[in-house]
């Protein structure tokens, strides 16, 4: 549990979630064991609204891990979508293409395996859904790759930016996390607050998920 929501309403939360399924708790239940930061139910039942809300069929997620947020988008797909999703760590990357397939979705995802911020110049747009979950200083450094391929109209989502609270002035008394991923989520954050094609909202949902909009309209 993170310091954001209390606990007592995360507990309230997840008990009216019945989106999950047996494979995405069973999925869960592994990445909890291995200590993987994969984002919960709560989230991954944002990511799916929000990809079902615009009809999304192309989607772009950058860190798949062991694939459990993937499941959460994929699953808003339909039988003709694509879901790209980029993992570095080769050894998760088979995981995750062993869990799309108990899932029922090898069929509409692809698994990338590499470096996104060499593997992003491979894949052209327009995505409807773009969800940053990889490396936190990688943030920077693909905005503008992801805004460009972001059909207007589209979604940019990026997990983690409130970082448990250490990019908050004052909340937290002895940081935990690395000073640099703090440094560069509360740049990152400046930066999707003040971009001219972006319109940005956090919602303080876990450890804060920025929904931004590729605007339609300078
Ligand atoms: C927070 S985890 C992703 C969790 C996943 N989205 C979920 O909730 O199920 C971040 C993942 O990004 C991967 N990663 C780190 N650096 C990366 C990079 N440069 N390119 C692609 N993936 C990267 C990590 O190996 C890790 O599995």
């Amino acid at each position: 549990m993170g310091q954001i929501v209390p606990d007592l309403v995360e507990r309230y939360l997840r008990g009216l979630n019945h989106a999950a399924d047996a494979v995405l708790d069973a999925i869960a239940r592994d990445g909890d064991a291995a200590h993987l930061p994969l984002v919960d139910a709560e989230v991954g039942a944002l990511l799916r609204v929000l990809a079902a809300s615009i009809g999304a069929t192309r989607i772009l997620e950058i860190g798949t891990c062991i694939g459990y947020s993937g499941i959460w988008l994929a699953g808003a797909l339909p039988k003709h979508g694509m879901l790209i999703t980029m993992e570095k760590d080769a050894a998760r990357a088979a995981i995750a293409k062993a869990n799309f397939e108990r899932a029922g979705l090898s069929d509409r995802v692809s698994v990338m395996v590499g470096d996104a911020a060499l593997k992003i110049v491979k894949v052209s747009g327009p995505f409807d859904l773009i969800f940053q979950d990889g490396h936190k200083p990688l943030y920077n450094t693909l905005l503008e790759p992801l805004v460009a391929r972001l059909r207007p109209g589209g979604l940019l989502i990026t997990d983690n930016v409130l970082w448990n609270g250490e990019v908050v002035p004052g909340f937290v008394n002895t940081p935990a996390r690395n000073a640099d991923d703090t440094r560069a989520i509360s740049e990152y954050n400046e930066r999707l607050a003040s971009h001219p094609q972006l319109l940005t909202s956090i919602v303080p949902l876990r450890d804060g998920v920025a929904i931004s909009v590729k605007r339609t309209v300078a």
